[in-house]
């Protein structure tokens, strides 16, 4: 089965709003046509979601919200709902990073319930999972995602877990510049891929895209994309440069 690849950019704590509107009226066309081969995705500090949604108006790029939080409103104090991310434009939101789960307390509970609320709210979740370096070297990492993946899909239909998008990032490889192998990349995409074929079946497992991310670059995407479990990438530091343009390229 061929499955549409994904570029997806992770901007992090980068780029005010006008710093995001003059890179995406770049970016839009460097990437023009080749948008309609991938989906080309920024996932854009809140504050830039607006601005972001109005200078890509006219190409195929989708902007993406890097959290949410699980409740519809209320008395949350600094806290964004995923409908107030859906009445903006947004069509995507990661959930879970290991920058998240790290300085923020994120849990596998607290990322299944947003995984749920994303999409009673047709956001499509990129889910994040990943090893520290400790795990690797004892031995469990497969063991750990797919732990993660079991907890993360708690209570998630079919149908549902088919759209969602799922992105391995090992913790050690985030903005180190130390890139998984593709046989280290592919070993732990190929992993998820037959947890969800445990979970569900495999038409969902075949259906559903994996992501790589860490330290993913102009350079090494192609060869990462290549693989046969991994569907594209989730992008920081090099999202941040117009370079993204020729990951972009690499996923045609
Ligand atoms: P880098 O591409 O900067 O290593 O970051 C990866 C990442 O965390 C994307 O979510």
């Amino acid at each position: 089965m061929s499955r549409k690849i994904v570029a997806a950019g992770n901007w992090k704590m980068n780029k005010d709003p006008f710093e995001a509107i003059s890179f995406l009226k770049e970016m839009g066309p460097l990437v023009k046509g080749k948008d309609e081969d991938v989906d080309v995705i920024f996932c854009v500090p809140f504050i830039d979601i607006l601005p972001a949604i109005d200078s890509v108006k006219g190409t195929n790029i989708k902007i993406g919200a890097q959290n949410m939080y699980f409740e519809e409103n209320g008395a949350y104090t600094g806290e964004v709902s995923p409908g107030m991310l859906k009445s903006a434009g947004v069509t995507h939101v990661i959930i879970g990073h290991s920058e998240r789960r790290e300085y923020f307390s994120e849990s596998d509970i607290t990322v299944n319930k947003k995984v749920k609320k994303a999409i009673e709210h047709k956001l499509t979740p990129i889910i994040c999972c990943g090893e520290t370096l400790e795990q690797r070297e004892q031995g469990i990492t497969i063991d750990f995602i797919r732990q993660q993946i079991k907890i993360a899909f708690l209570e998630v239909s079919k149908d549902d877990a088919k759209d969602t998008i799922i992105a391995y990032e090992p913790i050690w490889a985030i903005g180190t510049g130390k890139t998984a192998t593709t046989e280290q990349a592919e070993e732990v995409c190929g992993a998820i891929r037959k947890t969800i074929e445990e979970l569900y079946d495999t038409d969902t497992a075949q259906a559903i895209r994996i992501l790589y991310g860490g330290s993913c670059n102009e350079k090494n995407a192609k060869e990462l994309f290549a693989q046969e479990d991994i569907d594209g990438g989730l992008v920081g530091g090099a999202s941040l440069k117009k370079e993204f343009a020729q990951i972009v390229e690499a996923g045609q």
